[in-house]
């Protein structure tokens, strides 16, 4: 993964303890993260915690006396690959949406020409006045990026919006700013991700050990990459990718219905959801009761959502399908490729190191008509954008 420098402004919200997380994360990928606090946000989080965490001098007074002679504010402005401001408190939203800069942040945010992204963390009724909001849509107007808040809690002990998003959404976002390949821009990509779930009674479902994380993955990389992207998935852990049409379906025949629904209006349909082949052939209204015997489950089988979206195929239209299996992964494949009408199947084996189930590397095979290419072991992410370089951006 490439490697960026990103500035990270902490103002003076109680959200800020959670920042900790997000500057520790982006240092574990080898980025170099300079942190940049108001004085007031030295309240909340003591400047020794972050200076720890990124291993970089946190930058706070404009004026202390051993403040570097570079000019050190503009020299960072200038190497800054993105700029996250969060938490972001109405008065920082304030302030740089008309351009005020009287401390180290705010100077350094005015002379950076990277990406921004503003994280709004406040009181429910100060997010709404009109005058935080006007200040929102004028950072929108000057090309910044806003993440919404969310609802819930909040420290204050009110409940409404005004939460901030959990480290992983932002880093989510920030990843999504600073992508600066947008060859997807345009172009409707419809993703499906995690297992399926065949309900029995209403207590008990049959399902796999699909964790999401290759389909997940797939939809923040197209998203990144420019896309229009809706995510179909099924039940998981993960956390909502920022910026997709999220669709959450239980069943193989919930998510059949929501595929073949939308499928018109995609230009790429990427099948990675692990769709149940087989679903009880009636769902008892009751919860079962055991009895000395054994018990037999009728299965009838599910729609094959990819044969369907192969048959109907619009010109132009790119289907790719996933492939796992336990033996002979080539031959399957192939298989798969040309019954399903697929343009491609992208393989792998559960058999191999890195990648079976809910791990975070993949290690794959693309097959096409024409040739087939190993990706070999790589993260889900870059796994994912190498799959749409291929398939859809010219060779990876
Ligand atoms: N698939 C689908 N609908 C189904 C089953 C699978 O669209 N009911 C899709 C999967 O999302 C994947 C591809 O078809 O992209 C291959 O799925 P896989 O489970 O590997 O193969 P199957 O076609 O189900 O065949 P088998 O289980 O016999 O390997």
């Amino acid at each position: 993964m490439e490697k960026k420098c990103i500035l990270v402004g902490v103002t003076a919200g109680i959200a800020a303890y959670k920042i900790c997380s997000l500057v520790s994360s982006l240092k574990k990928k080898g980025h170099e993260v300079h942190v940049l606090m108001t004085k007031e946000a030295e309240s909340f989080v003591g400047p020794l915690t972050f200076q720890t965490l990124s291993g970089q001098r946190v930058i706070q007074d404009m004026f202390s006396v051993d403040f570097v002679p570079d000019v050190h504010h503009i020299s960072l402005a200038k190497k800054a690959d993105a700029f996250v401001v969060a938490p972001a408190t109405a008065n920082i939203i304030a302030k740089i949406s008309h351009g005020i800069a009287d401390d180290m942040l705010t100077t350094t945010f005015l002379a950076a020409q990277c990406p921004k992204l503003i994280v709004p963390a406040m009181n429910t009724a100060m997010l709404e006045n009109p005058i935080t909001q006007e200040n929102i849509q004028s950072c929108k107007k000057y090309g910044m990026h806003i993440l919404e808040s969310d609802s819930g809690y909040l420290a204050c002990g009110d409940v409404g919006k005004g939460r901030m998003p959990d480290p992983d959404v932002i880093e989510d976002a920030l990843n999504a700013v600073m992508e600066t390949d947008r060859f997807l821009e345009g172009k409707h990509v419809l993703v499906t991700a995690g297992p399926t779930c065949e309900d029995i009674d209403p207590v008990r479902y049959i399902t796999n050990h699909s964790s999401g994380k290759m389909g997940y993955a797939l939809a923040r990389q197209a998203r990144n990459l420019g896309a229009t992207v809706t995510l179909v998935s099924g039940e998981t852990s993960l956390s909502k990718p920022v910026g997709v049409n999220y669709i959450s379906i239980h069943s193989a025949g919930d998510m059949a219905d929501a595929v073949l629904s939308a499928s018109d209006e995609q230009d790429i349909i990427i099948m990675a959801a692990a769709v149940a082949d087989y679903t009880p052939l009636t769902t008892a209204d009751e919860k079962i009761k055991k009895s000395d015997d054994d018990l037999n489950i009728p299965l009838k089988r599910t729609t094959d959502i990819l044969y369907n979206l192969g048959k109907k195929k619009k010109e132009n239209q790119i289907l790719i399908g996933f492939a796992m299996e336990t033996e002979n992964l080539l031959d399957n494949a192939a298989e798969k490729l040309k019954k399903k009408n697929a343009d491609y199947i992208i393989a792998n084996s559960i058999r191999e190191e890195g990648a079976g189930f809910g791990v975070d590397t993949n290690s794959v095979t693309i097959l096409s008509e024409k040739e087939t290419k190993r990706l070999g072991l790589l993260s889900k992410e870059e796994t994912a954008k190498e799959i749409l370089k291929y398939c859809v951006g010219g060779k990876a």
